[in-house]
């Protein structure tokens, strides 16, 4: 249903995505891993054409995302939310009329129905008494729960979270982790989350994929995942302290 087809993508004079290919079937959470740098928000960003690429296309199912425009493009961003890594909320707007906007836009129903469905979603990211507030009184944690919201807020079929867990406390994230595959189970929603939380990508990810400077090193099931003999695979493991048998070792000091 996304397919990245021989996708390459320079950007600031060195190349950041090279002839990558993969496809993420629908009713996936398919969790992209890599190190900082590595390509993983520019690889979401290509999937609703924040950009696009040099070369090589993106498919959304039929549609060539890539080379989409005007409301062909806006028919494909429409089956989408997007989590940016920044959570990007309106300083101005409280967190109700944020997590509302997108469906404002649509301008097709009323105010107390936008209103009863942000506090919907407010209740699912645990935030229901933040309604009022702004996000310059909120925690980053909040914030990010709060962006959350706002990717959900259309019940759309595909959902890109950049980083959902990071600055989140275990539990909260584990909340976090739960959402994503209850929609998942419940409504079928397919889900690219990426993260450097490794216990959320085993734990909610159908498929893991691993970007190491602008090359897919792997992509496997959790449970291949955590054997893979990829060099850098095993480098992320083993700094997380898991081993490639799936168990925990202690830190060992120098
Ligand atoms: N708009 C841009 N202009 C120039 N360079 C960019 C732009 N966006 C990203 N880059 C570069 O592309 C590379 C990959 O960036 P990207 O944001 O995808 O990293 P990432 O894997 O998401 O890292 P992190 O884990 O730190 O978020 C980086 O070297 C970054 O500096
Ligand atoms: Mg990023």
């Amino acid at each position: 249903m996304i397919r990245f087809e021989q996708v390459s993508k320079r950007l600031g004079g060195r190349i950041v995505l090279d002839e990558i290919n993969y496809t993420i079937e629908p009713g996936e959470t398919f969790v992209i891993v890599g190190a900082s740098g590595a390509g993983k928000s520019v690889s979401l960003k290509h999937m609703v054409r924040l950009l696009s690429p040099d070369s090589g296309r993106v498919w959304v199912g039929e549609d060539c995302v890539s080379e989409a425009r005007g409301d062909n493009l806006d028919r494909i961003r429409e089956r989408f939310g997007f989590l940016f890594q920044s959570a990007a909320l309106m300083q101005w707007l409280n967190v109700g009329d944020n997590v509302g906007l997108p469906l404002r836009m649509k301008k097709d129903m009323s105010d107390d129905a936008i209103d009863e469905l942000v506090r919907e979603k407010l209740a699912m990211v645990n935030l229901a008494e933040a309604f009022e507030k702004h996000p310059g009184e909120l925690s980053g944690g909040m914030r990010k729960r709060v962006g959350l919201a706002r990717a959900i807020i259309t019940d759309p079929e595909i959902i890109l979270y950049d980083e959902p867990t990071s600055g989140l406390d275990p539990v909260t994230s584990r909340t976090i982790d739960q959402l994503i595959d209850r929609l998942r189970v419940e409504l079928g929603v397919t889900s690219i989350v990426v993260t450097h939380d490794l216990h959320s990508a085993l734990a909610i990810g159908t498929r893991i994929a691993m970007l190491n400077e602008g090359k897919m090193v792997e992509v496997a099931t959790p449970e291949e995942f955590v054997k893979s003999k990829n060099e850098f695979v095993q480098g992320f493991l083993a700094a997380q302290y898991i081993t490639t048998r799936g168990d925990w070792e202690k830190a060992e000091s120098a």
